[in-house]
């Protein structure tokens, strides 16, 4: 069988990272076959399109997404939609896995993972200006369909990571602000509950996003997988990503029931592109990712190489070369290479 992975770097270090995580690709999996499109601010301002239909196509035909970032403006442009959110909702990849780690040695350890409704809440795009630009409406949008698939692949994968531990049970919290969001939240709690009670091994709980937000904060430790909608899952998994050696350590999978796509949790980071500086881990991360899923459908050695990969990266987070972020004076590439070096 032939894979086929489309290669989307955006923005800023998107580029740069991805050039990362290409190289270790080609080095690691020759066989997989790397297709390369174009997406994002850039590219809008080149083609007046930031997901042009040529990039959609390609990835559509292709089994798997690795995506850098999109520097998208905080001011409304005309024309402009984010071109992660339109890819996202195309492919329908709408698990978003968020995991964090902490660095080995931390007490006490902390080991979660915020799985995140990818295509609806507030990201549906739906928003309405009135009162000659006085008043905004941004519609909100939950369905049952979506509120139960995210929840079912929160809980398959709570039960799959108390398979790999077995000292500690499973716990899934639910996050909502069912108290304030009432028909909203109200469905997507209901819906999650629901879900969640045809999986009596889990401990089930739920939390407001506010409370969640403090708790993540103060004691990660106590966490294993949350689930919750869109907006709360962005600002979360930022939080929680504290944790695990802050946004240049944090990768992220979009998995759907066909396609999958995967990218690091930051953005275009305009402060430090174009320099050599951005830390790459996030980004080959994601590359272990994707291994993970390709061996999850059965793509011969892709488990060797997650392992492979994954024990490189744990040795560098030890032992360096470390980016700036990390405190350390080494470049993306210096980081790159030692990769490359140890995974040879
Ligand atoms: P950002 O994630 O790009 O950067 C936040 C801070 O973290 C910056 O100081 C940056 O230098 C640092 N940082 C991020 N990634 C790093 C890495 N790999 N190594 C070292 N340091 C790193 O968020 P920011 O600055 O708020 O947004 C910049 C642009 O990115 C915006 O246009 C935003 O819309 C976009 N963005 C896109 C995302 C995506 O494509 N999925 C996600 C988040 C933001
Ligand atoms: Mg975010």
């Amino acid at each position: 069988m032939a894979v086929q992975i489309c290669i989307i770097a955006g923005d800023g270090i998107g580029g740069e990272v991805l050039d990362a995580a290409a190289q270790v690709l080609r080095q690691l999996s020759p066989e997989l076959t790397l297709v390369y499109a174009e997406a994002g601010w850039q590219t809008f301002q080149e083609y007046g399109e930031a997901l042009p239909d040529t990039t959609l196509h390609l990835a559509l035909q292709s089994d798997a997404v690795l995506f850098g970032a999109s520097g998208s403006p905080s001011f409304p442009v005309p024309g402009y939609r984010s071109p992660i959110v339109a890819l996202r909702k195309a492919l329908d990849v709408y698990a978003n896995i968020r995991p964090t780690r902490s660095l080995a040695g931390t007490t006490p350890a902390v080991d979660l993972v915020v799985v995140r409704e990818n295509t609806e809440d507030v990201y549906a795009g739906r928003e309405r200006i009135e009162d000659g630009g006085n008043t905004v409406i941004t519609e909100r949008v939950v369905t049952r369909r979506a509120s139960t698939r995210i929840a079912r692949a929160a809980a398959e994968l709570a039960r799959q990571r108390a398979a790999t531990r077995p000292t500690r049970r499973a716990r899934v919290t639910v996050v909502h602000k069912a108290n304030v969001i009432r028909e909203g939240d109200g469905l997507f709690r209901r819906t999650a509950l629901e879900v969640l009670a045809t999986y009596p091994e889990l401990d089930t709980e739920e939390l407001l996003a506010d409370v969640a937000a403090m708790r993540l904060a103060q004691s990660p430790a106590r966490f294993d997988v949350i689930v919750t909608t869109n907006l709360f899952g962005d600002i979360l998994s930022d939080i929680a990503c504290i944790h695990g050696g802050g946004l240049g350590l944090a990768s992220s999978a979009s998995i759907g029931d066909e396609y999958a796509l995967f990218e690091p949790v930051h953005g275009s980071a305009p402060d430090i592109a174009g320099k050599n500086i951005a830390n790459p881990i996030a980004a080959l991360d994601c590359v272990a990712m994707l291994y993970d899923w390709l061996a999850g459908h059965g793509l011969p050695h892709t488990a060797q190489y997650a392992h492979r990969l994954r024990a490189a990266l744990a040795v560098i987070l030890r032992e360096g070369p470390h980016t700036p972020d990390l405190g350390g004076t080494a470049t993306t590439q210096d980081v790159t290479a030692q990769v490359l070096a140890m995974v040879a």
